[in-house]
């Protein structure tokens, strides 16, 4: 097997001799290759050239003129370029022990996985080498979030910011990817499916130089998190948009045949909430259906909640206007927006939640095969 380690730096001049020797002595049972991805200010590429000659194996070297997307953009062109499938990401400072690999490449080899990701959080994993308390404290925290808002992508993974991980470049789409900042792997976690197995590592203290880790790579995390998370919040939006107009356009056609208002705006409203829904499950939700529960389960559920927020946010903006005095554009515009949110939230959490595991014994039930075929014939691409 042939594996190539994809090595991201920026200005690790000192640690590249280092880095090389520790690969290279523990590589047995399976061929590997170094790729650099440089984007540094200092000799760091000069190093690396110097190091290649006498390297007992193959190092190339990626100098990126224009380094976009920073620590993500150039593991993911290490990915594009890289002589073979497998791929093991790592960082150039040592603080991955270039000697878990061998167990990397010996967990992917049982051949169930895509990804294996070496975890601080597991077993007798530890995330000794962050620096400080504070450290430690952010990454907790922004684990802890993360997973709460991938909660399906996320659900085998204990450590989305780990930096070290083999990926079977094969299962992912490297076209889909928007690599910004430092966390690549939550990036390729959250835009595919992909099953994952972990081992635990210790994360170690760095070898020479100083972390890049700052700030402002803080802040670029959070605007990938909600990027990737409100994505899809923005189709849902957009369909929840087109439905509003389909709502109106509705009720002026049935007006204008002669139907009363109430008629019209009901047929109107449970119209537009049908066909939300349809559109929700084909654009918003395709990747989280397979996990929840049936077809008619999450069409109860979102037919349910839809109805009784018509009928709630009705009397609730009267209310706002009579208490608070304020006019019915923005009570109206203010109960929109919550219910905007609160739909999406229902949806996400709600209706598309994972379902538990039954036993494995249940035989799937007439009905459940129904539904089921329901769902597969009602979901076929291209019909909506
Ligand atoms: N090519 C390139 N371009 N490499 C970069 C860039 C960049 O803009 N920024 C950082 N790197 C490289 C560093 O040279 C190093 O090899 C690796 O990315 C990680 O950077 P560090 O400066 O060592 O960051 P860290 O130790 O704080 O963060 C690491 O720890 C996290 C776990 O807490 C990163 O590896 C994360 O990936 C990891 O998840
Ligand atoms: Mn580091």
């Amino acid at each position: 097997m042939q594996v190539t380690v994809i090595v991201p730096t920026f200005n690790e001049a000192p640690n590249v001799a280092e880095l090389v020797r520790r690969i290279a002595a523990g590589a047995h049972g399976f061929d590997i290759d170094i790729l650099f991805v440089d984007d540094s200010t200092d000799d760091t590429a000069d190093v690396i050239r110097t190091v290649a000659r006498t390297s007992p194996v193959p190092v190339r070297l990626i100098r990126r003129d224009e380094p976009t997307g920073g620590l993500g953009g150039a593991v993911a062109a290490g990915l594009e370029a890289a002589a073979s499938d497998v791929c093991v990401v790592m960082d150039g400072d040592l603080q991955h022990p270039p000697e878990d690999i061998a167990r990397l490449v010996a967990r992917f080899r049982r051949g169930d996985v895509d990804m294996v990701v070496a975890s601080r959080y597991i077993a007798d994993g530890a995330s000794a080498g962050l620096a400080d308390r504070s450290r430690v404290l952010v990454s907790r925290g922004s684990t802890a979030v993360t997973k709460a808002m991938f909660p399906v992508r996320l659900k085998n993974v204990s450590d989305p910011m780990t930096g070290f991980f083999l990926v079977d470049r094969r299962a992912i789409d490297l076209e889909q990817l928007r690599p910004r900042g430092f966390k690549i792997l939550l990036e390729i976690l959250a835009r595919r499916p992909l099953r994952v197995a972990e081992i635990p590592f210790s994360f170690a203290h760095r070898f020479a130089g100083d972390s890049k880790a700052s700030f402002s790579q803080g802040l670029s995390f959070l605007a990938q998190l909600a990027a990737l998370r409100f994505g899809k919040m923005s189709m849902f939006a957009v369909i929840g948009a087109a439905g509003a107009v389909a709502n109106l356009a509705i009720v002026w056609v049935l007006s204008h045949a002669g139907m009363t208002d109430l008629a019209a705006m009901i047929i109107a409203a449970e119209t537009t909430i049908l066909a939300n829904f349809l559109l929700q499950e084909r654009y918003v939700f395709q990747d989280m259906r397979d996990q929840a529960s049936g077809f008619l389960s999450r069409f109860l559920k979102s037919f349910l909640f839809n109805n009784a927020e018509l009928l709630i946010r009705i009397p609730l903006t009267a209310l706002m206007i009579s208490t608070w005095h304020i006019s019915v554009v923005i009570a109206t515009g203010i109960t929109l927006v919550a219910a905007f949110v609160v739909r999406f939230l229902f949806h996400s959490l709600v209706v598309y939640a994972p379902r538990r595991r039954k036993a494995e014994s249940s035989v799937p039930s007439r009905a459940r095969h129904f539904v089921e075929e329901l769902d597969r014939q009602a979901l076929r691409p291209g019909e909506l």
